[in-house]
């Protein structure tokens, strides 16, 4: 079990916390096996009514890490990160997300299959895939333009820009924008209304919103048919040694 991410069940609410505060919680694939966990065994787990994702310090996360992504890292059907993903579509159990600082790559993507999106004052956004090489996640091809409509999608993921919290409302991955310091009362206060409902009429009330099940799991098989083979792309490769050098990017040379 690793200590970088924090997992208590308490009255029903399932908080999990990311704690790996010197790389901004960038994820690997023990973390990522953590909140897989999470995800996958909700449904089937008497104790859990509600998970709750959080960061640390100053970073919900900073998306997968990079040094990870280097090392090309298996995506196959078994890896953690896919079995996270999988869970993240299919689950029944409300999850609720609270956002504080940056949430980048998977950070962002695993909020569109959030119930309740909290984004702290500071919280701060990024889908940089296309500056990476890489191509989106978590069905976020499909549910971004969903719920943001094309042109906004269009922006968010072709020019992979930073956004604030308010940006996130108008895209409508955000529920609400609170104090930093009331992140986690307000983000506690619905998991604690959510684990007082009755628990299989609420589980199959997420179930019936979620008529696009089948959707969801064939964009993120696409997606990631496409994402392995872009993790060892001489262009990725470039734009994550870029990162490591804290240098930018060199795409001129590619056809
Ligand atoms: N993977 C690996 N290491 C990461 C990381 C990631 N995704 N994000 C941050 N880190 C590391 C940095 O290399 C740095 O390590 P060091 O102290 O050994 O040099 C440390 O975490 C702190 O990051 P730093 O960049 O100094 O913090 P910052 O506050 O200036 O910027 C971010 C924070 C998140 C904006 C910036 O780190 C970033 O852009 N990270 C990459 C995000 C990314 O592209 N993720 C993949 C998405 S698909």
């Amino acid at each position: 079990m690793t200590d970088l991410v924090l997992s208590e069940i308490n009255d029903g609410i399932h908080v999990v916390r990311l704690n790996r505060p010197d790389k901004k919680n960038a994820l690997t694939q023990e973390m990522y096996a953590v909140m897989a966990d999470a995800v996958c065994g909700a449904d089937d787990n008497p104790e859990v009514r509600v998970v709750v994702f959080t960061g640390c310090e100053d970073a919900f996360t900073s998306g997968n890490d990079l040094k990870d992504f280097l090392n090309a890292p298996a995506t196959g059907a078994d890896s953690p990160v896919t079995r996270f993903l999988r869970g993240l579509g299919a689950t029944s159990t409300p999850i609720v997300a609270a956002v504080n600082g940056m949430a980048v790559g998977i950070g962002t993507t695993m909020l569109l299959h959030c119930d309740f999106v909290y984004a702290a004052e500071n919280a701060r956004f990024h889908m940089p895939f296309i500056n990476l090489a890489l191509v989106p996640e978590a069905a976020s091809s499909l549910l971004l333009p969903r719920v943001a409509g094309y042109r906004k999608a269009a922006e968010l993921l072709l020019l992979g820009e930073p956004f604030d919290a308010a940006t996130g409302v108008e895209a409508g991955l955000v529920t609400g924008i609170v104090a930093n310091d009331a992140l986690m009362e307000t983000a506690m206060a619905t998991a604690a209304k959510l684990a007082a409902k009755p628990p299989a009429a609420l589980r199959q009330t997420k179930a019936l919103m979620r008529t696009d099940h089948a959707d969801i799991e064939a964009a993120m098989t696409a997606e990631l048919n496409l994402f392995g083979p872009c993790l060892t792309s001489p262009e990725a490769k470039e734009a994550m040694t870029a990162f490591f050098e804290k240098r930018a990017p060199d795409f001129s040379k590619f056809s």
